[in-house]
């Protein structure tokens, strides 16, 4: 049954864009912003989006920065080019890639909840922490942990506009709680000119413990602050990560 993963950041990359609009990102990404500007020790003019996906946080972003996208997906990418044509957008893996330059912000995002072991964390934060200049500021995001998660939670969204028209319905599960990852398995209803078809998918993520999340981040020499946040009454966990000057 599990034969099919990751189908929204590849065949079915093109429902991404019909699926919570930008303005639904605008809160999670204008609050990004505040932090950058109050924890960082420079005026931050540049912005490194790691897992940027199909731009939606960049669309408010790029308001305040000069953004810059990093995705594994070319499918996501083309998407976020379409939204964003003036940011600047670049296939990679979050865990190992060396664009050659520093920026005064990193953004590590949403995406981050695909790592699943603690190595690739802690590769994923080294990599970020050597694109970052000192005193600047990296934002990464713990959606779900050892701690918040919901076994067997199911959650159902619907697209806005016009056809066509899709339901999704998103059920997390964590079949063995001793390891560090959980599955969500996608169904979505895609219903046009009268008729239905039916996709799936599957997605691995990662689940730690927060005491590994600030192990990781340290290791990889951040000063870091931690904020609890809710969206949608689901909690989450955000740390402010500083490089040292
Ligand atoms: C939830 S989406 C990001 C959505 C994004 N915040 C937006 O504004 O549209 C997660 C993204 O993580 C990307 N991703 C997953 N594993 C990755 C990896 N190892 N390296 C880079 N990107 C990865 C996927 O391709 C996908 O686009």
């Amino acid at each position: 049954m599990k034969d099919k993963t990751n189908r929204l950041y590849s065949d079915l990359a093109w429902i991404w864009p019909l699926w919570e609009g930008v303005e639904q990102y605008r809160p999670e990404s204008e609050d990004a912003v505040k932090l950058f500007k109050e924890f960082s020790k420079m005026d931050a003019r540049t912005l490194l989006d790691i897992t940027c996906g199909a731009g939606k946080n960049d669309f408010t972003l790029k308001k305040y920065f000069d953004v810059t996208g990093l995705d594994a997906s070319e499918a996501m990418l083309e998407n976020a080019r379409k939204l964003n044509p003036e940011c600047t957008y670049i296939q990679g893996d979050m865990r190992d890639f060396d664009l050659g330059k520093e920026f005064d912000a990193v953004y590590v995002n949403d995406g981050i909840a695909y790592i699943t072991t603690g190595d690739d964390l802690e590769k994923t934060f080294a990599c970020a922490a050597r694109h970052l200049k000192p005193g600047g500021v990296m934002l990464t995001i713990a959606e779900k942990y050892k701690g918040n998660f919901k076994q067997n939670q199911t959650k159902i969204f619907h697209s806005t506009g016009d056809e066509p028209l899709i339901t999704y319905i998103e059920n997390n599960f964590d079949p063995d709680p001793a390891d560090t990852t959980s599955e969500t398995t996608f169904v979505y209803l895609i219903r046009e000119r009268g008729k239905l078809r039916i996709e799936h998918d599957f997605h691995t993520f990662g689940l730690f413990t927060i005491e590994t999340w600030r192990e990781k981040l340290k290791k990889a020499g951040f000063e870091i602050q931690e904020r609890d946040g809710v969206y949608e009454g689901e909690s989450y966990r955000t740390f402010i990560c500083v490089k040292p000057l």
